[in-house]
């Protein structure tokens, strides 16, 4: 697909079919996201695919919506704050971002496979974290489903250019 075309296509998908998400589309996918820029490099972060439908299930109970436990395929990622570059003047942490770019490159190599997604942020991360076994100072930042879509996405309201943008000339 033209780049421009999977900006276009990419949506949040709320319902999924059953259908397995093929191998090779996973391959794709680690490969979006080993491309995706990190602050020095450090990638402090791991992509945790999950097939098995217990597991999927668990994790899933940590967030409301009953239709994220129905997709094939559940991706936890986790970070690690540490491990992370920190910024110079304020000292923190920019893990968040680093995962963010990365779970982009995930969302947009889905999208050009054909494959549905949607960031889940409004999880219960203790309670993922323990399903998980993640041990601190590693902590699961966002939740992806992953499959086939079974339903159109909700239609989407942009911002205008006036509020979202402006120049300095
Ligand atoms: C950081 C982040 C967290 C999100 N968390 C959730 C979530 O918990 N549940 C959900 O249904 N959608 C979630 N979304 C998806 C947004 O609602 C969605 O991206 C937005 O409404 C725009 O729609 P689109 O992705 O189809 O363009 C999240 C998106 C982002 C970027």
């Amino acid at each position: 697909m033209e780049f421009f075309d999977v900006l276009r296509t990419r949506r949040s998908i709320r319902a999924y079919q059953p259908t397995p998400v093929p191998a090779e589309a996973i391959e794709k996918i680690k490969e979006a996201i080993r491309l995706a820029p990190t602050g020095c490099n450090f990638q402090p972060f791991r992509f945790i695919f999950i097939t098995n439908e217990e597991v999927r299930k668990q994790v899933a109970a940590y967030y409301p919506g009953k239709w994220l436990g129905e997709a094939p395929m559940l991706v936890a990622v986790i970070g690690n704050p540490e491990a992370a570059w920190h910024r110079r003047d304020g000292g923190e942490s920019i893990v968040e971002i680093d995962v963010a770019i990365a779970m982009e490159h995930f969302q947009l190599a889905a999208a050009d496979c054909g494959l549905g997604s949607c960031w889940i942020g409004a999880f219960n991360r203790k309670g993922v974290n323990q399903v998980l076994n993640i041990q601190a100072p590693w902590s699961t930042v966002i939740l992806a489903p992953l499959g086939y879509p079974a339903q159109d996405a909700a239609p989407r309201t942009n911002k205008s250019d006036e509020e979202l943008f402006s120049f300095i000339d």
